[in-house]
């Protein structure tokens, strides 16, 4: 097990009706910028709860955060907020909500020029406003880590960065907030999900047992309640296993100690940049044949996953990846997603434009060990669009 430091500062309120926790756990003192997106909170009175759970502090609302946030959007919030002098932000959504709110708290204390090279050019974070969310969307996992991941509309590019000052101080985790969300951003979520434990996993052995064991019981979680989570909206049990399966597959704690890939995530976000697909859409076109492309260099995850997490006792050891792997794929369909850029309908062009963009971006290591060159990518894509 690799050196590591652990701490996860972000407060959570887990369950049906904390949303008036807002109310103790932001000081009266603070003016609140409340931040949502497209208009979902409004219909399914979240938004109304938050309200009310305000009622005795000072706010101001900005919607209209788009998913994939983009700074054009943002850049908006930022103006408003230094305009009233907002010193708290709240956001009440999904992954793209939350994750726009950690651009906001970081743009508006930032002292130079542009504070897009806060996610380009990794421009140093040395003040952020305290943030904290209200979940609506269990899938990203935002709502308690450092991390964002926002697009710049006119240059065409999505880019993540992360930051300790980032970390919501609480979020809300009601399980009743998902009732109203659609069938395909129940399987967005759970394959999202998924591909978080996957990429933090499915690397190299590092003898880190806790770690193995904690992310195998999340995928199994993942594959138990995802199907019953999708077919039975409103089973409350499921969705707060859903729910909370989510935000521990991102929540720093799996992947402490252990390798990193985040490859396919780094071609996921190429594909939203340049395509517009949503985001776990990307992963599930992707992970399969990355997996099948790197089987050597994963080999003896990919065993153990076979064993450990689909129960495979194929004794033909390349049987059991092969299986393993067609299983995965097939869970991604079975929640509702195309598990190949093929059955996308992705433009042939991917193969050679995705790796080139990555080259020029300097992204030509990717992967646990470096291993993932713009040649690698060009397989999984070739593999992906043969799929
Ligand atoms: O905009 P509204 O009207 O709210 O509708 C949203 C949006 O259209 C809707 N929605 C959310 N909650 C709802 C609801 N509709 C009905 N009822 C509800 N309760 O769902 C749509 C998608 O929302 P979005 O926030 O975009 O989805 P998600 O949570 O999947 O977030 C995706 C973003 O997160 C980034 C992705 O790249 C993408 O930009 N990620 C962030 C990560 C992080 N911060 O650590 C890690 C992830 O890998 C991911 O990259
Ligand atoms: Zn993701």
């Amino acid at each position: 097990m690799h050196l590591f430091t652990y701490h996860n500062p972000t407060t959570i309120f887990f369950g049906k009706g904390q949303i008036i926790a807002v109310r103790r756990a932001i000081p009266e003192k603070h003016k609140v910028l409340v931040l949502y997106g497209g208009g979902s909170v409004k219909k399914n009175s979240v938004l109304d709860q938050v309200r009310a759970a305000l009622n005795k502090h000072t706010f101001l609302e900005f919607g209209g955060i788009e998913p994939n946030p983009s700074y054009e959007t943002l850049m908006s919030a930022v103006e408003l907020a230094r305009r009233e002098g907002s010193d708290y932000l709240l956001a009440v959504g999904g992954g793209s909500v939350i994750d726009g709110a950690k651009f906001i708290a970081a743009a508006i204390p930032f002292e130079g020029k542009d504070p897009w090279d806060i996610v380009e050019k990794h421009a140093p974070i040395t003040k952020a406003l305290p943030l904290s969310c209200v979940l609506t969307l269990p899938a990203a996992g935002s709502e308690s880590n450092n991390n964002a991941v926002i697009s710049h509309k006119a240059k065409g590019i999505k880019r993540p960065f992360s930051h300790s000052l980032l970390y919501p101080v609480f979020a809300v985790l009601d399980p009743t907030t998902t009732y109203t969300l659609p069938l395909k951003q129940i399987g967005n979520g759970v394959v999202d999900a998924f591909v978080h434990v996957a990429e933090q996993y499915l690397t190299t052995p590092a003898h880190a047992l806790v770690q193995d064991y904690y992310a195998e019981g999340l995928l199994k979680t993942l594959l138990e309640i995802g199907p019953q989570t999708l077919h039975h909206p409103l089973d409350y049990e499921a969705r707060a296993n859903f729910m909370w399966a989510a935000n521990q597959a991102l929540n720093n704690l799996i992947g402490v100690g252990v390798p990193h890939d985040w490859s396919t995530h780094a071609i996921g976000h190429e594909l939203t940049a340049m395509y517009g697909f949503d985001h776990a859409q990307t992963l599930a076109a992707i992970l399969p044949h990355s997996l099948r492309v790197r089987r050597q260099a994963k080999r003896a995850k990919l065993l153990q996953y076979a064993k450990r997490v689909w129960q495979i006792t194929e004794s033909d050891e390349e049987k059991a990846i092969d299986t393993a792997i067609d299983k995965t794929a097939a869970f991604f369909e079975a929640m509702g997603l195309k598990s190949s850029l093929a059955k996308l309908g992705a433009e042939r062009e991917v193969i050679e434009k995705l790796p080139a963009r990555l080259q020029e971006y300097g992204l030509t290591a990717l992967g646990e060990h470096g291993e993932v060159t713009p040649a690698v990518v060009k397989q999984i894509l070739t593999a992906s669009m043969n799929g």
